[in-house]
């Protein structure tokens, strides 16, 4: 069936008489795509990369930590994959899993959401619901997206579709959590949005947190991400004072964690990796400028973690001048390039820059 009004969408949830739409087959499309197939939706995975299409059709998996036998354990006659977004219009609603990376000058770069917007726009339909669930600044759903799916379609992201934000909070590899035990905070532009994707949601994840708009669920997940980003700077400076004074931080950290209350661990490191935690506190730098305000926490937090690789080359240097060699001559291994273990994500990984740094000093 393809609905048409919210009780038509919540009755259709209930009997899990949907399709759902996942755009953005990555690291966090692919598994939110397992999980809502799992929960009996009938679901299609829409990619701009004909590969990643081909492969599960194929019922092969491009991610490390995702074994193949989850997508081939799918319902093939329930579960389908497409580069075509024009079969999105029988979808009933739409998740959108985009990359939202940063320009070459540290801003925001919106350009998957808005190539997404003008892939979706020509086919969106009357009661439609469509969820964002990249990390971006709060407005984007509002102010960005919206506007742009209602020039296209000429109809009004209020009354004719429906427009909510649910930050994606997937720990890839995380074998405690995944994504359908995280909770799932939601957003809606409107009361209807905000319950249908809450009953959505609600069949396939643990639980949902409600908040009262998509700014709030958008700003959300920045502060989680900041949180972590300018904890890891904290840690990784003290690691350096330490080191100095010839005190073991991994020691003080363990030391530290066993007070049971006001104390979080963090770990030092060489720098920060991944899709999330070195960009996401940028976008908020950059929204706030609009408003005149200077996130000077975040500022140094990047500043502290970005000389991280710069410190692993000068304490490799000083090691390696123990025992009287020099780096330039020297080979020299590097293990775990990704952020974290058994991962085969290496995107903004700290080691590619220690190696970049490396490269034009010395070789
Ligand atoms: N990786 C994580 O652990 C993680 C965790 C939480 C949130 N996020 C956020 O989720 C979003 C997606 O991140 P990711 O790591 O899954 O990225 P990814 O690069 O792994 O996956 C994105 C997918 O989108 C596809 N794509 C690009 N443009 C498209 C378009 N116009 N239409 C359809 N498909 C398109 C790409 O081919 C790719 O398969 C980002 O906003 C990220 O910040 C990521």
């Amino acid at each position: 069936m393809m609905t048409t009004t919210v009780e038509e969408f919540i009755e259709g949830v209930a009997t899990r008489d949907l399709r759902v739409g996942i755009v953005g087959l990555g690291y966090v499309g692919l598994p939110l795509l397992i999980e809502v197939a799992n929960a009996g939706f009938r679901v299609r995975g829409f990619d701009v990369d004909a590969e990643k299409t081909a492969k599960l059709v194929a019922g092969e998996s491009y991610i490390r930590h995702i074994p193949a036998e989850h997508i081939t354990a799918l319902d093939r006659a329930r579960v389908d994959y497409t580069t075509d977004f024009a079969e999105s219009a029988d979808c009933d609603a739409i998740v959108i899993c985009v990359p939202t990376p940063l320009t070459q000058h540290r801003e925001p770069d919106l350009t998957y959401i808005l190539h997404t917007a003008e892939e979706l726009g020509p086919h969106i339909r009357r009661g439609q619901l469509i969820v964002l669930e990249s990390t971006t600044f709060p407005g984007t759903t509002r102010g960005v997206l919206a506007p742009r799916l209602s020039s296209i379609s000429g109809l009004d992201a209020e009354t004719d579709f429906h427009m909510a934000y649910s930050p994606e909070r997937e720990d890839p590899n995380n074998k405690e959590f995944s994504t359908g035990t995280i909770p799932k905070v939601v957003g809606g532009m409107t009361d209807a949005a905000l319950r249908m994707a809450s009953a959505m949601y609600r069949t396939v994840i643990c639980r949902t947190v409600e908040v009262s708009s998509c700014e709030v669920a958008e700003a959300t997940k920045l502060m989680e991400n900041i949180f972590r980003c300018v904890n890891i700077a904290l840690v990784n400076e003290l690691k350096i004072v330490f080191t100095e004074m010839g005190i073991d931080v991994w020691e003080v950290v363990n030391a530290a964690r066993t007070k049971p209350f006001g104390f979080m661990p963090f770990y030092p490191g060489p720098g920060l990796g991944g899709h999330c935690i070195p960009i996401d506190p940028f976008y908020l730098t950059w929204k706030a400028k609009e408003y005149g305000i200077a996130t000077r926490f975040i500022e140094l937090a990047g500043e502290i973690n970005t000389e991280m690789p710069n410190y692993v080359v000068e304490r490799t240097m000083l090691a390696l001048n123990d025992y009287e060699k020099t780096v330039r001559g020297s080979r020299i291994v590097l293990v775990g390039l990704s952020y974290k273990a058994n991962i085969d994500d290496i995107r903004e990984s700290p080691e590619l820059c220690a190696l970049a740094e490396t490269e034009r000093t010395w070789c």
